[in-house]
């Protein structure tokens, strides 16, 4: 089968890395990839988000398959738009339709599906600039800290954490008036702030049944012990010491089974990966945020774990037979680092050439490129987040251990990443 995988990024190289391990992969096709996914397959010169050019894409080189890797495409509506073309409908398209997505795309929205279905979650109001009077009263009585969340989608910006009341007010008329995320902060939801470890969940659902993937911690903080600005995503580690069978049931049962069950009650077409940001809050699980895709950097982790064939995981997401698969999971521990860009999450250079890849890795590592390009038959970078390392081993410290020895191997100017991935559970 001709496989055609969207998207440029970490998430999309071990996402290339496994589905051409599969027999029943031909030709893999990433649009627009970047120089390690060109290492798997062949990369197309072409924007996830231009729908023409990928239907063209498609009938020339029999594509078979289509994985959605970032977000951006599906709240755009790109499952429906396969759906609703003659030549594209028989095609699948791993990922949900606009109306799922908008679990992601909408923070509102997410907040009310939870409500409707029973699904635990931090308490919230919502505003506009219809009530906003009403919201500055609301924020002025809340308990600190409070929670600002602009409705859309604002490249991962979008959550502002306030320590005070005269912060919140003024970052909640930033938002609504001073359009400071433009349409996606229109609307703004406010709210009460949990206090507990997180993690993430991954899911694959067919529209009625779904597996669990291996779960993984992101580490989100540019500093090491967590400090300094949010980021994409600075590491992780798989599996969770935390999330125990016990704690996963909770989260299957209180979480995982309503959501399934509340997209199909709702007519909501959703065949692909849902992923549950979780914190643990005492012993219970609450959702934090639903993304309509996997995580970056937890895909780097996530991927390497599964033993699954992923084609075949994606032919049963497309048959919805997802109910006779069971997912192997390397029992290793895998982590990966995230080697970034000088002055990442700020303004940072890029097209530095990296040195060391040509370097032999160990047998337990893996090296998957984030924002690397290719120039003159160099590779440099071309991103904040530029590349990520992977290790398994026996151990947390282990596993970290070995990334760090493969990232000292590797150079561009200004490099930089946490040493201490994984910290809470040396
Ligand atoms: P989100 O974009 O919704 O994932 O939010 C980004 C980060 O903000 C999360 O990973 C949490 O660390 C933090 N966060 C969001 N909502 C809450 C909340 N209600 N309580 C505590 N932390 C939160
Ligand atoms: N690592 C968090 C994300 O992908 O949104």
């Amino acid at each position: 089968m001709n496989i055609l995988l969207l998207g440029s990024g970490g998430r999309e190289h071990a996402l290339a890395w496994k589905l051409v391990s599969s027999p029943l992969c031909t030709s893999l096709f990433i649009a627009p990839g970047n120089p390690g996914t060109a290492q798997c397959g062949t990369n197309v010169d072409l924007s996830p988000v231009d729908f023409e050019g990928v239907k063209k894409f498609c009938s020339k080189q029999q594509i078979g398959l289509v994985i959605v890797g970032p977000e951006e495409p599906l709240v755009k509506g790109i499952v429906d738009y396969f759906a609703a073309d003659a030549a594209l409908k028989e095609i699948p398209v791993v990922g949900p339709s606009a109306k799922g997505a908008l679990l992601e795309g909408s923070k509102a929205f997410s907040k009310k599906f939870m409500q409707r279905h029973g699904i635990p979650t931090a308490a919230y109001r919502e505003f506009n600039l219809d009530n906003y009077s009403e919201g500055i009263s609301y924020l002025q009585q809340h308990s600190l800290p409070i929670v600002l969340k602009a409705d859309g989608l604002a490249a991962g910006k979008g959550v502002v954490i306030c320590q005070s009341h005269i912060e919140a007010v003024a970052e909640f008329e930033l938002m609504l008036q001073g359009n400071k995320f433009g349409e996606a902060g229109s609307k703004v939801v406010v709210e009460e702030f949990l206090y507990g470890i997180e993690m993430s969940v991954f899911v694959l659902t067919d529209g009625k049944n779904f597996v669990i993937l291996p779960e993984a911690k992101d580490y989100k903080r540019v500093g090491e012990g967590d400090k300094g600005p949010n980021t994409g995503g600075m590491g992780a580690v798989s599996p969770v010491p935390f999330a125990d069978d016990a704690f996963m049931a909770k989260i299957t049962q209180r979480i995982i089974k309503p959501t399934v069950e509340g997209m199909t009650k709702e007519n909501i077409d959703y065949k692909g990966f849902i992923f549950i940001g979780i914190i643990k809050v005492k012993d219970e699980p609450m959702v934090i945020e639903y993304n309509c895709r996997m995580g970056d950097p937890e895909t780097e982790v996530v991927m390497p774990r599964l033993k699954n064939d992923l084609v075949e995981l994606f032919q049963a997401v497309a048959e919805q037979r997802l109910d006779k698969v069971r997912i192997e999971m390397d029992p290793r521990i895998a982590c990966t680092i995230v080697a970034v860009s000088g002055g990442y999450p700020g303004s940072y250079e890029k097209g530095y050439p990296i040195s060391g890849l040509e370097e032999p890795l160990p047998s337990d590592s893996l090296i998957f490129h984030a924002g690397t390009k290719e120039d003159n038959g160099q590779v440099v970078t071309s991103g904040g987040r530029v590349l990520c390392v992977t290790s398994f081993a026996e151990t947390v410290y282990e596993a970290v251990d070995k990334s760090r020895d493969v990232l000292e191997k590797l150079y561009f100017e200004g490099i930089y990443y946490r040493r201490d991935i994984g910290y809470e559970f040396l």
